[in-house]
């Protein structure tokens, strides 16, 4: 895979995770349109396997938050296909209500899908993809991890530790050639918003389409900056978030000081 088109590249071989659901069907249509073979990775059900067949795609069980189960598919693909280019680590879950109180089963459930669930995920195929030699991967987070989420603090901080997550492996990451990215969709229109969607609808409310993210996320394989956060809303489209950056400490001569080199990783000295 020497072209310089940008990825993805056909004959390339993707991973989505909660790739039966929204966003997942979307960008699995998108990515077998440029002939890249996808494994749907999702929980068992029969609905999730006719999803992955009717799309024409790899079928594969895994629980995220299972970080054995995790590795084994990245080797099971590799074995199958040869290869890992990308991973799409999707795979997430909002809290049922949204009354005020904190229900700490519920709030560590979403942060083991949302946050650890993308740590496992980054882990299993950080090997593979370097073996393919380089590629990507992209994390769905979301504006809730950009802004407070009152409703579903246990959701924004799970997407939020994704988004810090994201831009702290980015260096080691690019050093190996492979670009890890976060894309913060604002509200969609999949069946994480069931519950919701009629409140929209009678607010007017804009939605984005899955299709309108699905176009984000193949973006984000070829052309993301390593540890950048795309924020996507209705009317706004796909923008690269600014971070304002925290004040850097000073040394006693009032200049900025600079974390000593051995403190730092490899990849970054
Ligand atoms: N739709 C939105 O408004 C919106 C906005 C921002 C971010 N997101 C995020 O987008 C991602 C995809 O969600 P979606 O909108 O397509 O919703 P969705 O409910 O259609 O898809 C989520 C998928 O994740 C799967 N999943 C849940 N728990 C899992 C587990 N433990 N292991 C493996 N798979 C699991 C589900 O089975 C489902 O197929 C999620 O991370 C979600 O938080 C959604």
């Amino acid at each position: 895979m020497t072209s310089t088109t940008p990825a993805p590249r056909p004959g390339s071989v993707a991973l989505i995770t909660g790739g039966t659901g929204g966003f997942g069907r979307a960008l699995a249509t998108k990515l077998r349109e440029r002939e890249v073979t996808v494994v749907l990775a999702d929980l068992d059900s029969e609905r999730n396997r006719q999803v992955a067949a009717d799309l024409g795609c790899e079928f594969a069980v895994l629980d995220v938050t299972d970080r054995a189960a995790n590795e084994a598919l990245v080797a099971r693909i590799e074995g199958d296909h040869g290869r890992l280019d990308a991973a799409y680590l999707n795979a997430g879950i909002s809290a049922a209500k949204s009354d005020d109180v904190l229900d700490l089963d519920e709030f560590m459930r979403v942060v083991d899908i949302d946050l650890f669930g993308v740590v496992y995920g980054v882990a299993a195929a950080r090997p593979a993809i370097k073996r393919a030699g380089g590629g990507a991967i992209v994390v769905t987070a979301s504006l809730a991890g950009l802004s407070p989420m009152a409703t579903d603090p246990g959701y924004s901080v799970a997407k939020g530790g994704a988004i810090a997550f994201v831009r702290s492996m980015a260096p080691r990451l690019a050093a190996e050639g492979t670009t890890i990215s976060a894309i913060c969709p604002g509200f969609a229109d999949t069946a994480i918003i069931d519950r919701i969607r009629d409140q929209f609808t009678a607010a007017g409310f804009p939605v984005l389409t899955a299709e309108e993210v699905a176009d984000a996320m193949v973006m984000a394989w070829g052309q993301a900056e390593p540890g950048a956060a795309y924020v996507i809303q209705p009317g706004v489209g796909t923008v690269p978030y600014k971070f304002k950056g925290v004040p850097s400490a000073k040394t006693a001569t009032g200049e900025t000081a600079v974390v000593p080199e051995a403190l730092r990783p490899p990849s970054m000295r």
